[in-house]
């Protein structure tokens, strides 16, 4: 199965909205669903051209209306944003362009309008409404203090005064989206209420419902592949094998480290329908959801063989997957490209929902990770989920923290590294330290494969801890940037290195 957009159709998601009402997350998750699915989209920051061509540290009398020649800066900004963009569509064959700035005014709107139409690009625009107060404060303490348009000041108080004068400035022009004639899609106050005008074809409508999805109530992800099974121990792919001794061990001491994580709050399992991931959840004492689409990638022919015996009995195919994974479809079964797009319904719910533990596989948690972690199509197929380990995701304002906690049970270790690319088996659980641009402290950011497990690796400077067989506890925390974000900028107070004794 694959996802044919029809008759070459383009479209140009337009941001609209106050500073401070979340476009630039709202752009960022788009981009990452959209080309998660395979689907070429990137977005053009118009905010980024400004800190390009006049500098960053303008003062909030820059974006003052009245200030005619900064007026013709910012215009001259918002074009040059543009120009790349339909060079984008034209030269690189995008497919979706997510344009983000304010265009708060009727008159700015109906120039990209001509402009996108003129080349035969939908205009679709996604306007951010809020007027709660508590909301918009967050966003500017989460967003706007460590924004690089305040890296030259310190004092917080100072920055709110001159970022609340800003968004004064654009109140004052500022004309909500109700022309008629437009593609458009409301979301007021995170989607508590959306209105929708002339949204048309596959893609659009996509897009709206994934916004109508999205919330920001803080939640956890937890991501654990099954117990070790019968099948991981004899390096059997595919199957629906029982549990190990060691895998059944696994399945007891998992709720204990659940609901030390969940502090009385609720949670949901969602398993496959293997036996495998029924197994591992069937001691955990919360609602339980089985999914077909969590089921693991299908190996077709060589379901129940051994990396060894596809090489023998296939090596035509044994070659072609490790020549490109992503998109090697095995004969009968699936590729990973055939399980992003059965997972695209998971994604949606889990957008959705609250607190979730999905218990999963290797291939399907690989291409659920890529998803909040922002990986390439290239490199999901090879990042690593160890058997007995615990990923928890805390989706931020923009990327997601990771934390893992690895069981101190043993199961073998199912990794087949990427063949082309042996020297990528050292970046293996390498953690990089990137120094923090204005915060003064240093992040972790993920590498290739962020996921540590050498053993020893972490935990050399970790108390022992009687915790539920978790022991020694190994956790580490890192975090990925959002979407066209450089791979190991700072992410903030989000991205900090912590160590957590369980
Ligand atoms: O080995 C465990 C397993 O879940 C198999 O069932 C599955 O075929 C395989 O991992 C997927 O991993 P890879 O795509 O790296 O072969």
């Amino acid at each position: 199965m694959t996802y044919v957009i029809s008759g070459h159709v383009r479209v140009a998601c337009v941001m609209v909205g106050l500073p401070a009402r979340g476009k630039t997350y709202v752009a960022q998750k788009v981009c990452r669903y959209l080309q998660w699915m395979g689907i070429a989209t990137k977005v053009f920051n118009v905010g980024n051209y400004r800190r390009e061509i006049v500098g960053a540290d303008q003062k909030h009398s820059f974006f003052d209306p009245s200030n005619a020649e900064a007026a013709q800066r910012r215009l001259q900004c918002a074009l040059e944003a543009l120009g790349d963009m339909l060079r984008w569509f034209e030269e690189e064959n995008g497919v979706v362009g997510i344009y983000d700035a304010t265009n708060s005014t009727q008159a700015r709107r109906k120039l990209l309008q001509t402009e996108l139409e003129k080349c035969g690009i939908q205009p679709m625009f996604i306007e951010s409404v809020c007027d709660d107060e508590r909301i918009i404060l967050d966003n500017i303490m989460q967003v706007k203090l460590n924004s690089p348009d305040y890296a030259h000041m310190t004092d917080s108080e100072s920055i709110l005064e001159d970022f609340r004068a800003r968004i004064a400035h654009y109140e004052h022009v500022y004309e909500p989206v109700q022309e008629e004639d437009l593609s458009f899609v409301k979301m007021i106050n995170v989607g508590s209420k959306v209105i929708i005008n002339r949204i048309q074809g596959y893609l659009q409508s996509r897009v709206v419902y994934y916004l109508m999805n999205l919330h920001i109530s803080p939640r956890a992800i937890f991501f654990s592949r099954h117990g070790e099974s019968m099948f991981n121990i004899s390096g059997k792919l595919g199957g629906d094998s029982d549990l190990s001794p060691r895998g059944r061990k696994y399945s007891e001491a998992l709720p204990g480290l659940i609901s030390k994580h969940l502090d009385g709050q609720n949670l949901t399992v969602w398993t496959s329908t293997m036996r495998r991931t029924i197994q591992t959840g069937q001691h955990l004492p919360y609602p339980k959801l089985t999914w077909k689409a969590l089921d693991e990638l299908d190996a077709g022919v060589c379901d129940g063989l051994t990396y060894e015996e596809v090489e023998q009995q296939y090596p035509e195919d044994f070659a072609m997957r490790d020549n490109d994974k992503f998109n090697y479809r095995y004969r009968g079964g699936e590729s990973y490209r055939d399980v992003v797009l059965r997972l695209e319904p998971v994604i949606m719910e889990l957008e959705r929902q609250h607190n979730i533990l999905i218990i999963g596989h290797q291939a399907v948690l690989r291409c659920i990770y890529a998803y909040y972690l922002n990986y390439t199509h290239d490199e999901l197929p090879y990042i690593k989920i160890p058997l007995h380990t615990v990923l928890k995701l805390t989706p931020r304002a923009y990327g997601c923290d990771v934390e893992q906690y690895r069981f101190d049970i043993e199961a073998v270790d199912t990794y087949r590294a990427n063949p082309k690319h042996p020297s990528s088996l050292r970046r293996v659980g390498s953690l990089r330290r990137a120094a923090a641009t204005n915060q003064g402290a240093a992040t972790i950011n993920a590498a290739l494969s962020p996921l540590p497990t050498q053993p020893g690796q972490l935990n050399a400077h970790l108390p022992n801890s009687p915790l539920i067989g978790v022991s020694p506890p190994v956790s580490a925390s890192v975090s990925r940037t959002g979407v066209n974000q450089p791979r190991h900028s700072n992410l903030g107070p989000a991205g900090a290195v912590h160590t957590i004794a369980s």
